[in-house]
């Protein structure tokens, strides 16, 4: 006898679910091209773009006319999905996509260190992401080399490694970077994410 109000409670979620998709059309949660991810916060899209030797800054500004942020990363779930299509793009080549996430005010002027470390060194900048399980970092990171590194990119390669970093790690840097001095870097910046809100 428990079953029956069950079936009707069910009956009266599937009537309602396709009333709403009735609707909204053909409407989808996010722009043609773009990625849903659910989030804590709520749906996320997030759109790859590719561009060598961009710097932080002119992706930033990207991303604003695209009426979005550079993504943040809610867990490894979206930083694989991210580094795995840029990597299949990019093969057999590598490079290191704009994400976003900068240096905490309190660790600005400091390495790597047990109150700046690798959990609250960096902040997520998009108000979207909510924790630290986006936070992989290659082994090294974030050790703010030069005590300007308050950027972060994520690393791309076919091959699973650049160097000794692995891809889809992460690893702190300059945000006009100093990965594209030569053209032929394999660290150099080859694209950048953007993320915005889900329409519902
Ligand atoms: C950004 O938002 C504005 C205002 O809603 C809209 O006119 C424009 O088409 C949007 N641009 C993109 C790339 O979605
Ligand atoms: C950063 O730290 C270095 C070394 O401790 C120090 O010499 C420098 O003045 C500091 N810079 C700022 C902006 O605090
Ligand atoms: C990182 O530093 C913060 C602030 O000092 C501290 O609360 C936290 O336990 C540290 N985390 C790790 C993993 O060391």
């Amino acid at each position: 006898m428990i079953k029956k109000p069950f079936l009707i409670f069910f009956f009266y979620f599937l009537v309602t679910v396709s009333g709403k998709k009735d609707d909204t059309c053909d409407e989808k949660p996010c722009d043609k091209g773009w990625k849903l991810f659910e989030r804590p916060s709520g749906g996320w899209c997030i759109k790859i773009f590719y561009e060598d030797f961009i710097k932080k800054p002119s992706a930033d500004l990207k991303c604003t006319s695209q009426n979005a942020t550079l993504t943040s990363l809610q867990d490894q779930v979206e930083s694989l999905y991210i580094a795995y299509t840029v990597s299949k793009k990019i093969a057999p080549g590598s490079g290191s996509i704009w994400i976003g996430a900068s240096r905490t005010k309190a660790c600005l002027n400091s390495t790597k260190t047990v109150a700046c470390n690798w959990s609250n060194s960096f902040e997520w900048t998009d108000q979207s992401a909510t924790g630290i399980e986006g936070l992989l970092w290659d082994r090294s990171g974030p050790d703010n080399a030069g005590r300007n590194q308050d950027c972060v990119v994520l690393q791309a390669a076919s091959s699973g490694y650049v160097g000794t970093m692995q891809t889809g790690t992460l690893d702190d840097v300059g945000c006009y970077t100093d990965l594209d001095r030569t053209k032929t870097h394999p660290r150099k910046p080859v694209a950048y994410a953007c993320g915005k809100k889900a329409k519902f």
